[in-house]
Formats: structure tokens, sequence, C-alpha cells
């Protein structure tokens, strides 16, 4: 075996390739700022205001990367998130901005009401419960605003029951049938999403997600919610979060025959970041962790990481 392993001709076989096609930047477009404004607990990964986007665009498309993901942070929120679907709204602007000066970026929109409700839950609220049926209508009024502001795909992120037909249905009806869906199929209530909530300003004000997000004991549950998505007509399924979730990264890939996304999450950046920071690891990791959840079976990651790896790749 290991004639394999020398150093000139183990390239050759390689099993596992990380293109930087294959990553997605996060963007969080904040309202409410003026300047870029760093998050403290992912350090080196910012909150920008709308025209710092275009400036961040366009250093990643010089990196080889063409795929955002956009998250808003608005000025307002109410009980019903109307911010989020306004079509003069922070990421409705945003989507017009970047796909105006940027044609041949890859827009994705994430579709939900935490950054944009009072109480910080992805759902309508009643009685201190999260409403399912009637979450759904606004989602689709969502993703609609998303569509005709330009976004490529919308990535329903709220865990909601039926979301994916509804917003296929809305979509299709409004014209946008070439509007992609990546769902958040199987994503788990997780303890690695804090640093994001900061990020995102989504923390909610009582209780937790865990009547809609999934427990992390189960994984039969997860090949569940994946097969409805795509029955529902989810163009690409995604796995959250990704480095302790990797047999389910995994099952999917070998159950079903449809592109998965992984995402990487906020606190899987603040770790490693920590770690390095305190030099008790060293930036190398970054890049194994990612081949991990490539090799896992996932076709697209969302990564914070992305514009570092991006270089690594180029040189
Ligand atoms: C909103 C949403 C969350 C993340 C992506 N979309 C937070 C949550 O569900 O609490 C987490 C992303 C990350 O941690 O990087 N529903």
């Amino acid at each position: 075996m290991r004639r394999l392993r020398r150093e000139n001709v183990r390239v050759l076989f390689r099993e596992t390739r990380l293109r930087v096609e294959d990553l997605i930047v996060p963007i969080f477009v904040d309202e409410t700022a003026r300047d870029k404004k760093e998050i403290n607990s992912m350090p080196g990964y910012y909150r920008l205001p709308l025209d710092l986007v275009l400036s961040e665009v366009e250093e990643c498309m010089k990196l080889g990367l063409k795929s955002f993901i956009l998250f808003g942070i608005p000025k307002k929120k109410d009980e019903i998130g109307s911010e989020a679907f306004k079509d003069d709204g922070i990421v409705q602007r945003a989507v017009r901005a970047i796909k105006e000066n940027f044609p041949k970026a890859v827009v994705i929109t994430d579709v939900c009401l935490c950054e944009y409700t009072t109480h910080g839950h992805c759902g309508l609220v009643r009685d201190g419960e999260i409403l399912n049926d009637e979450t759904l209508e606004i989602l689709g009024k969502v993703a609609v605003s998303h569509a005709r502001a330009g976004a490529d795909i919308v990535a329903p992120s709220g865990m909601m029951d039926g979301m994916v037909s509804t917003i296929r249905s809305a979509l299709d009806n409004e014209g946008f049938s070439n509007t992609l869906i990546m769902s958040y199929s199987a994503k788990f209530a997780s303890s690695f999403y804090s640093p994001f909530r900061e990020a995102a300003e989504s923390g909610y004000r009582f209780g937790d997600r865990k009547s809609y997000q999934m427990d992390f004991h189960n994984s039969d549950e997860a090949i569940r919610e994946v097969e409805l998505d795509i029955l529902e007509g989810a163009d690409i399924v995604m796995v959250k979060p990704a480095l302790a979730y990797l047999d389910i990264i995994r099952r999917v890939k070998e159950s079903f025959n449809v592109p998965i996304a992984a995402y990487n999450v906020s606190g899987e950046y603040s770790m490693v970041k920590a770690a390095i920071k305190l030099g008790f690891l060293n930036e190398d990791i970054v890049y194994e962790i990612l081949a991990g959840i490539k090799r896992a079976g996932a076709d697209l990651i969302i990564t914070y990481h992305a514009k570092e790896i991006a270089m690594r790749l180029k040189s």
C-alpha cells in the first residue's frame, strides 16, 4: 500500500477533490449597519451593509467563488416577520444589487422568519406554540419575493412540514418555475448554531427550536425528512450541521440520487478558529474538515471558511 503514497504519485490516487465551485459563501446583510461589523463569536466574519456586500462578492468572484447564500438583518421586526417578504426588504435589495453587478453569481436566499420576527422563532406563534400551516403561506410569499428580486435558488430553513411543496407551488404560480429549491431537509436542533444567532440576530425569546428542528439522536427520521422533501419537489437537499453529522450525509447519499448540500455551521467555524487562535491546532485542519464533508457525500458545502479555502486551492 505504501507505494501508492509516495510523494510524486500519491495525487494520482486522490479519491475526493474539493473544488472552489463546491463552496457556498454565507453573507449577512445588515440593514442597521453603516460599516462592517465583526461578529464577536465568529472572528474574521462580518455583518455587512448593502454597499459592502458588493465588494465582498467581487472579492469572492475573483477567488473563483460564485455562489452565495444571503441572510438578512432587518431594521424592523414584527410578530409575523413582514420585512421578510417586502419587495424592498434588505435581502431583496441585496439580491437585485448582486444580480445587476455580477450576473454570473449564483444567488441563494435563506427563506425563514427567525431574523424578522420579534419572538425570533422560524414560524408564526400562538399561545407559545409555533404554528405550521399558518406559517407556510408566509414562506411562500417570502420565496416569491426573493425569486422576483432575481434569486436563483431559495433555501427554506424553518423545518415546517410541507414548506417545500408550498414554496414550489407558490413559485410556479407566479411564473418562477426555473427557481430551484434547496431545502434544509435534515436540520437538527443543535448547539452548533449559537454563534449564528448573534450573527443574524435570530435568537429566540422563549423556548427552543425542538418542536420543529430534529432530535440529533435520530438518523432514520432524517431519511424520512429528505424523502418527503424530494417528493415535494426539492432540487437540492441539505444536512445541517455537517461535522457531527457525516453519517447522515453518507446515508442520504446512499439512499437517494439527488444533489446534497452540507452546512458547515457557525459553531464549527468558531470552534476551529478558537483552537487555531490558542495555538492548539493549525490552519490545515480547515481543509481536512471540508475534504471530510465532501468525502462523506456532500456535493456542495456552505462554509464560513470559503475564502481561505479558495485561496489555498488557488495556490
Ligand atoms: C435560520 C437559520 C439558522 C442557521 C441557518 N438558518 C439558525 C437556527 O436555525 O437557529 C444556522 C447557521 C449557522 O449556524 O451557521 N433558521
